[in-house]
């Protein structure tokens, strides 16, 4: 049985959250920027974020798939849905709930770049980074956390628990 313990609670979501909102007002106003949020984690905080940036912007969203049911990638990205907004010239920000490995993202800027956005940047939420298997830039991070399989505010585990407010760390017990 698996039973989450919260590693980072509400209110210090909600604090990260705005200051990446602020750092991101200041960067983006005036620039009509596009934000590209990966489905479906990136769900909770692209809300959140949209709303505590509090400037004019345009959203849009992909998913890709690259985790199965369980805690293991196939590691294989798939793209799920694709963006419906022309990017080109556009000012491109992609939001992502956590990057672990680095892969899913990658492919995905790889994949945007390929169209010539006047600018294509990356923010996201939690950084898995210990197990990073491809260098990844990423622009705007909010929190560094350990390599354990997190659940909660988007977050899943099969489906399971992405409407709890607080990231969890889903422990194994024997
Ligand atoms: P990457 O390609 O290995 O960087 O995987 C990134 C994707 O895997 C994220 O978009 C998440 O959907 C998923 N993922 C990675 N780590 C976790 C985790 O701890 N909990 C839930 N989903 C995760
Ligand atoms: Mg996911």
């Amino acid at each position: 049985m698996d039973k989450p313990k919260v590693l980072i609670t509400r209110e210090e979501i909600a604090k990260k959250v705005a200051e990446l909102a602020t750092e991101l007002r200041k960067d983006y106003l005036g620039k009509d920027p596009l934000l590209i949020g990966i489905l479906k984690g990136s769900f909770v905080f692209m809300s959140d974020l949209v709303r505590a940036m509090n400037i004019p912007v345009e959203i849009d969203f992909v998913r890709l798939a690259s985790y199965g049911a369980g805690k293991e990638s196939s590691g294989k990205i798939k793209l799920v849905k694709d963006v419906e907004t022309p990017i080109k010239d556009r000012h491109v920000l992609v939001i992502e709930d956590i990057i672990d490995r680095g892969l899913t993202v990658q492919f995905l800027l790889d994949y945007l770049s390929f169209r010539k956005p006047a600018s294509l940047k990356l923010c996201a939420l939690f950084d898995k980074r210990a197990r990073r298997r491809v260098e990844v830039p990423i622009d705007y991070v909010g929190f560094t956390i350990p390599d354990a399989f997190v659940i909660g505010y988007g977050l899943d585990l099969g489906e399971k628990f992405r409407y709890l407010p607080d990231l969890s760390i889903l422990e194994d017990k024997d």
